[in-house]
């Protein structure tokens, strides 16, 4: 279950903190001043005049112990004084709990709007402030602290200051871990991200990455590569095995590729090919990573511009996925691993609920994202993928139908420089629009929102220029394309046509 309690100075930003957290993580959240004025009906002022601070305060542990009771996933924002009595920091000292630290500048700054629901502050507020920061402070000092980094959140700030607080307290072991055997395993847990990477023995990551989480690295055990697609050239390959060199990596170490499909792709190249394969894991930081690029074994390289040519089949020894992580990518990215995780929905499912429900949680974090939805998404979209590769590890037939809008998709990504998950968001809606199956249908309105800007793309008319894309992608055999179609949900089938009939 998860608790976590916030204590800080009247003005650091305990319920606003406290709200968006619990929005975040679908939980409650809990105000305990709020508590006591709905209990009683009066506004504190009313209270502190009518009956007196020690009555506010008993009121206020009575509130305390309510959230402390409650059997729900929970976000407590804590009245500022609850500190000042023993039995309350003791109860808090069981918990997570985290202090908002902020100066007596910073808090006049924030209170100057609201004094008159500050019975304390009442008359020379500055001065009075600072008895109360004087008097409270060493007692908020009991629990680790936090800054906040700006008055409004972001998805990315929201993230970075969770791991603070999983790195400060307990809070991180609330979470579940969910543990699933294939080919290889894939363990999925919020939070844990950090703890994976202090752990591990050499890290290949990318500037980005490197640069928001700079805190999860320890000294000199990494090597940072160039953001995106630049990342997988011949060089790059050359300089992560000679940092495998340099540091005398053995066999048995292990290299974690810490970053999005690109990192975990060269990342598992490099490892598979140096001293004739050594042992790498995974962990993946983009949506697409997660739910596809860092699952199943198949790593490479870009060779003469032609993406993924040069590669091998080899299998992590486990990828450990962290659905916090991928909030500080952009919104374009997490798009890009909705339409793959909806895509393998598809070819795996014909349980209505299952793809309703998939459909439901893209829906949820594409509006109003929050790490319960992402969670969720995440471990419904591994296992999909993951029964398709255990399946058939070494893509000889079943692994084939993940390329489900891949044709026409490649197409429309080298033509008219569309991202990857869009245009095969593109090329499904080309194979599957016409269906009358409802799911189908859904999906499809769902693949058209996303793809909204580039919708026309569709209409443009097929050229020579792509006719020639289309008959050279590298899924093709030698004489015949082949197509991924949809009879139904869960039920798909491979189209082949000879080229020569295409020409
Ligand atoms: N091996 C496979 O089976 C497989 C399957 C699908 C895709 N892929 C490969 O995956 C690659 C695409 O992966 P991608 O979409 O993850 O792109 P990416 O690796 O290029 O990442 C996208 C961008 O996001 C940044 N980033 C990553 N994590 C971040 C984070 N947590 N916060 C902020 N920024 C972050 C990266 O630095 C990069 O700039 C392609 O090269 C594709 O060929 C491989
Ligand atoms: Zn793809």
């Amino acid at each position: 279950m998860i608790k976590l309690f916030i204590v800080g100075m009247p003005g650091a930003g305990k319920s606003y903190l406290g709200k968006i957290l619990a929005e975040f993580l679908n939980c409650i959240h809990m105000d305990t001043d709020e508590m006591v004025e709905k209990r009683t009906g009066q506004s504190i002022p009313t209270i502190f005049k009518k009956h007196g601070e020690s009555h506010f305060r008993k009121l206020e542990e009575e509130a305390l112990w309510e959230c402390v009771s409650i059997k729900k996933d929970m976000i407590c924002s804590t009245g500022g004084g609850i500190v000042e009595k023993d039995e309350n920091r003791a109860v808090l000292q069981k918990f997570p709990t985290i202090y908002i630290k902020k100066t007596v500048d910073e808090l006049l700054k924030n209170l100057r709007s609201d004094q008159d629901n500050r019975p304390l502050l009442k008359g020379n507020s500055a001065d009075k402030l600072e008895q109360l920061f004087l008097r409270r402070q060493s007692l908020f000092e009991t629990f680790p602290s936090i800054k906040i980094p700006k008055e409004i959140l972001e998805f990315k700030d929201i993230t970075c200051l969770l791991y603070e607080i999983a790195e400060k307290t307990t809070f991180g072991h609330q979470m579940q871990e969910k543990r699933i055997e294939g080919i290889h395993p894939v363990e999925i847990k919020p939070l844990m991200a950090k703890k994976q990477l202090q752990d591990s023995e050499y890290v290949i990551t990318s500037e980005t990455v490197h640069a928001i989480y700079t805190s999860f690295f320890k000294e000199d055990n990494y090597l940072v590569l160039p953001d995106g697609e630049l990342s997988k050239s011949r060089d790059n390959l050359y300089k992560v095995w000679q940092f495998l060199i340099n540091k005398a990596v053995s066999r048995e170490e292990v290299i974690t590729g810490f970053g999005g499909g690109t990192i975990t792709d060269i990342t598992g190249f490099a490892s598979s090919t140096f001293k004739r394969g050594t042992v790498f894991d995974f962990v993946p930081t983009t949506l697409l990573a997660q739910i596809d690029a860092a699952l199943g074994g198949k790593n490479a390289i870009n060779v003469e511009g032609i993406k993924n040519v040069c590669g091998t089949f080899a299998f992590p020894k486990c990828v450990y996925i962290d659905p916090l992580i991928v909030f500080s990518t952009e919104k374009s990215e997490i798009e890009n691993g909705l339409i793959e995780g909806l895509k393998v929905a598809l070819l795996v499912h014909e349980d209505v609920d299952i793809l309703d429900s998939q459909l439901k949680l893209a829906k949820i974090i594409l509006e109003k994202p929050n790490l319960h939805a992402m969670n969720r998404f995440i471990q419904q979209a591994v296992q999909d993928k993951m029964k398709i590769v255990n399946s058939d590890p070494f893509e000889k037939s079943g692994r084939k139908f993940l390329n489900l809008g891949h044709s026409y998709g490649h197409v429309y990504e080298s033509t008219f420089n569309i991202p990857h998950g869009k245009a095969v968001a593109l090329g499904m809606l080309k194979m599957l629009r016409e269906k009358t199956d409802p799911i189908i249908k859904d999906y499809c309105v769902f693949f058209e929102r996303i793809v909204k800007k580039q919708l026309d793309t569709l209409n443009t008319h097929w050229n020579d220029d792509m006719q020639k894309r289309l008959l050279n992608d590298k899924k093709n055999t030698k004489d015949h394309i082949v197509f991924i179609d949809l009879e139904t949900p869960g039920k798909p089938f491979k189209v082949v046509v000879k080229k020569s009939d295409m020409q």
